[in-house]
């Protein structure tokens, strides 16, 4: 009889916020593993647009119904709470060779760590391959069209906070607060 044991693989990352090219490489490792959780990180590099909640809530409106998939915050080190979930891999996107790097660098980083914690690279798709969340910010906060390259309600979201944080910048303009608009 076939041993059973349930393979279980983190797709870690900021996802602020999660775009279309983040749901390809998830579903592509739910293809790969029986159990995907995703690890909604801190990345100390990054000043986020949206909270853990609001992130991790995204990316559950995101996958309706799947049952295979956990959603996750994590605010301490990857690979010691790989450990505790007895992850078997870390799945990660490579869009180029300019992502590589960095990645190698925390892959052998967190094998270091962690050595029963090995790190997958999938290649994206090549119609994701400029697709990255600080690029759709960007993109979005100077009015530009990323309707097509995140999912429909992280579009919505996206379009609230910035008009918000546009808001909130304006006010603080010394001519605007004096004027009480
Ligand atoms: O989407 P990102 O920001 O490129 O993902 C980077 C992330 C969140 C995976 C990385 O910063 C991370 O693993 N953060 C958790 C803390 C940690 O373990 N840091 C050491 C990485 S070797």
């Amino acid at each position: 009889m076939p041993i059973q044991s349930t393979r279980l693989a983190i797709c870690p990352g900021s996802f602020d916020p999660l775009t279309l090219g983040h749901v390809a490489i998830i579903s592509r490792a739910l293809s790969l593993f029986d159990r995907v959780v995703i690890a909604v990180s801190v990345n100390i590099r990054k000043q986020p647009l949206f909270t853990l909640d609001e992130r991790a809530a995204m990316i559950r409106a995101s996958f309706p119904g799947e049952t295979r998939i956990e959603v996750e915050q994590l605010t301490g080190l990857l690979a010691e709470w790989g450990r505790t979930r007895g992850a078997v891999a870390i799945v990660k996107g490579l869009r180029a060779a300019s992502d590589f790097e960095y990645e190698l660098q925390m892959a052998q980083m967190n094998r270091h760590l962690n050595p029963e914690l090995d790190t997958l690279f999938l290649p994206t798709e090549a119609g994701n391959s400029f697709v990255s969340s600080s690029l759709v910010k960007e993109v979005a906060a100077l009015g530009g069209d990323v309707q097509a390259l995140v999912p429909p309600h992280v579009h919505a979201v996206l379009m609230v906070r910035l008009a918000e944080r546009a808001a909130s910048a304006l006010r603080a303009m010394p001519e605007v607060a004096e004027s009480g608009a």
